[in-house]
């Protein structure tokens, strides 16, 4: 696991986000880790959030962000870049195996956890190849009117009541900064006042399935 902080603005959010995912991923194991007492309904909507959310992010590097890095950068990245999106692809196989596992988790919670384990062996696989290798040249190749850009375009299909508290999560300090330093009033007293504590419901319903199980 990467734990480079991250100097440019670009790498800072693709690490926050990243962070995100592999604190579901552990929050799930963690859930799902002993016992026959899992609450189904409790798992699958946090895991539908994760989902919508890493979707979300590979569709956005697939067709904006990485997109520009080739054009920007040509055929010096086209094998890295080749590999990225086939590893996009296997994540997200992995991560239908996982929903098809959840739907049948009631029943045959081991197959969960077997999914949930080959899927996170999926995603850190592919994480780690794309903080080791691809951010840096990122971070050479785009300027700060394309990360405004890039920001701009995620807003367009992933609104700030779902993204931010989901991001926002049990960040470190310094992100927490970086996130809501130039965050307009309202939205920030919407986050504080609803999002964070909506986030932190879904957050304790998992917790209680830790408690229930161990
Ligand atoms: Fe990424
Ligand atoms: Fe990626």
């Amino acid at each position: 696991m990467t734990t480079t902080a991250a100097t440019d603005p670009g790498s800072r959010i693709q690490l926050a986000v990243h962070r995100a995912v592999r604190r579901d991923t552990d929050r799930l194991a963690a859930a799902l880790a002993g016992g026959d007492e899992i609450p189904v309904d409790a798992v699958q909507a946090y895991w539908a959030v994760t989902a919508a959310q890493l979707h979300h992010h590979h569709e956005l590097e697939d067709t904006v962000i990485w997109a520009l890095l080739g054009e920007r950068l040509g055929e010096r990245v086209a094998l890295l870049l080749a590999r990225n999106a086939e590893e996009h692809q296997v994540m997200a196989a992995a991560m239908d195996e996982f929903d098809a596992a959840l739907v049948e988790i009631a029943t045959s919670p081991a197959a969960a956890r077997q999914a949930l384990e080959r899927m996170q062996g999926a995603i850190e696989t592919h994480l780690a190849h794309e903080e080791a290798d691809v951010l840096p040249l990122g971070a050479e190749a785009f300027t700060m009117e394309d990360i405004a850009f890039f920001r701009a375009e995620d807003a367009k299909t992933n609104s700030p009541d779902a993204f931010l508290p989901w991001l926002l999560d049990a960040a470190p300090e310094d992100d927490l900064t970086f996130f809501t330093s130039a965050m307009p009033a309202p939205v920030r007293a919407r986050l504080d006042s609803d999002w964070m504590p909506r986030r932190q419901m879904a957050v304790e319903g998992l917790r209680r399935s830790v408690a229930a199980t161990s």
